[in-house]
């Protein structure tokens, strides 16, 4: 395995206590293969990969857990070992490009600096591998553009000058924090077909951070899913969106908006909001917003079980001994019922709605018809 992440716990304390950002994770990460984290808006991402680049900024610190890269425990490696591993074997691409990259500097150099960083090349050398790695990342003219200054590029070209820095010296891992939010759709998949090209031709493994599920389905091979600083369920990508388990994956999957829904009265979304760090529930995190919410889930956080082939944070898989449910997959199917219930439901609440809204119509047009 490339990455083993196990039991990793990062804190920030805080003047009003201490914020838990990531709780007891665990995932791995094989050669070449694409993995994507994903979870709302502050659900511990970043954080998480901070913690593996060892680029935490103060006062977070990895309070407990092991961040096995090829054979190195990172999470007690010196700084000193980890800056020779930074950007050789592992590299970031961050989620602010503007921050990552110098604005007084030419991207060339920029690139330049990279490369030499962990090589010896002479100038000449390095400047060729960086119009390579212009190239190789689309960037058209390369020879030209590699004098341009940050701000001479458009948002898309910067993130793709971001990627050839993470690539200078053809890194084992990637880890791309969420990098095509910024971007609109078009650069958005160019980006994400470079990624899964780059992969090909180098055999990168790529930890991809977002909280897309559209990016996720077209580029992962697995998923893990977090919420509120721990991971909920991990799975192989077809099987997280033909099956997923979790309350919290079966609402995010029913939240997006498909074209078949031609109403968006239907949209899906889950009730309540993400909790605040220092007033987490007692209990599973997601038992504030959750509609299979059990008397156990308020007492104690549930285990991260396997469960058809699924890893999955949930008492609806898990007996209140900690073990988890039979094998039948009597746990699954009752989520699954519960969760088409469920939608069931929904679907019949917007169709009454609308129903109810085609009845007035058609009273007011008569009424008006009346009245005409
Ligand atoms: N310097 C800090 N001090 C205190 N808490 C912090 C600090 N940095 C991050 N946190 C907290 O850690 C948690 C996780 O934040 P993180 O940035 O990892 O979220 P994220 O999943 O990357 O979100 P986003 O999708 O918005 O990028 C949040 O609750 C955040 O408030
Ligand atoms: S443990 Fe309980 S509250 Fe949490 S997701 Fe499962 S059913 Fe819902
Ligand atoms: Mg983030």
């Amino acid at each position: 395995m490339l990455l083993s992440v196990e039991n990793l716990s990062t804190d920030f304390p805080t003047k009003r206590g201490v914020v838990h950002a990531v709780e007891n994770v665990s995932f791995t990460v094989g050669e070449s293969e694409i993995v994507a984290i994903v979870g709302e808006s502050g659900s511990g991402k970043s954080v998480m990969s901070l913690s593996i680049m060892g680029l935490l900024s103060d006062p977070g610190r990895v309070a407990a857990g092991t961040i096995d890269f090829m054979g190195a425990d990172l999470a007690t490696v010196s700084e000193r070992e980890y800056r020779g591993l930074r950007g050789r074997d592992i590299a970031m691409i961050f989620q602010e490009p503007m921050t990552s990259l110098n604005p007084v500097y030419r991207v060339g150099d920029q690139i330049i600096e990279a490369i030499r960083a962990h090589e010896r090349l002479s100038r000449k050398e390095a400047l060729e591998r960086a119009i390579e790695l212009l190239d190789k990342v689309g960037i058209p003219c390369p020879q030209q553009r590699v004098r341009d200054y940050p701000h001479q590029m458009s948002g898309g070209m910067r993130q793709r000058v971001m990627i050839a820095m993470a690539l200078a010296c053809n890194p084992k891992l990637l880890i791309a924090d969420e990098p095509t939010t910024a971007l609109d759709v078009t650069i958005q998949a160019q980006i994400l077909d470079l990624l899964r090209r780059l992969r090909e031709q180098t055999g990168m493994a790529v930890l991809l951070i977002t909280h897309d599920l559209g990016v996720v389905s077209e580029t992962a091979d697995r998923v893990v899913v977090m919420y509120c600083a721990q991971v909920v369920e991990e799975a192989p990508v077809r099987e997280l969106f033909d099956r997923p388990l979790h309350p919290y994956t079966l609402g995010l999957l029913r939240s997006i908006p498909r074209l078949q829904d031609d109403d968006a009265k239907r949209l899906y979304m889950i009730r309540g909001t993400v909790p605040n760090p220092l007033e987490m529930p007692a209990g599973c995190h997601f038992s504030d917003r959750c509609d299979s919410c059990m008397e156990i889930c308020r007492q104690r956080v549930p285990d991260l079980v396997e469960v058809d082939g699924h890893k999955v944070r949930c008492f609806l898989y898990e007996d209140s001994d900690g073990a988890r449910k039979d094998d039948d997959g009597i746990a699954a199917g009752e989520a699954r019922a519960l969760a088409d219930a469920e939608t069931a439901r929904q679907i019949a609440a917007a169709d009454a709605l609308l129903e109810a809204e085609d009845i007035r119509e058609t009273e007011i047009e008569e009424h008006e018809g009346v009245k005409r």
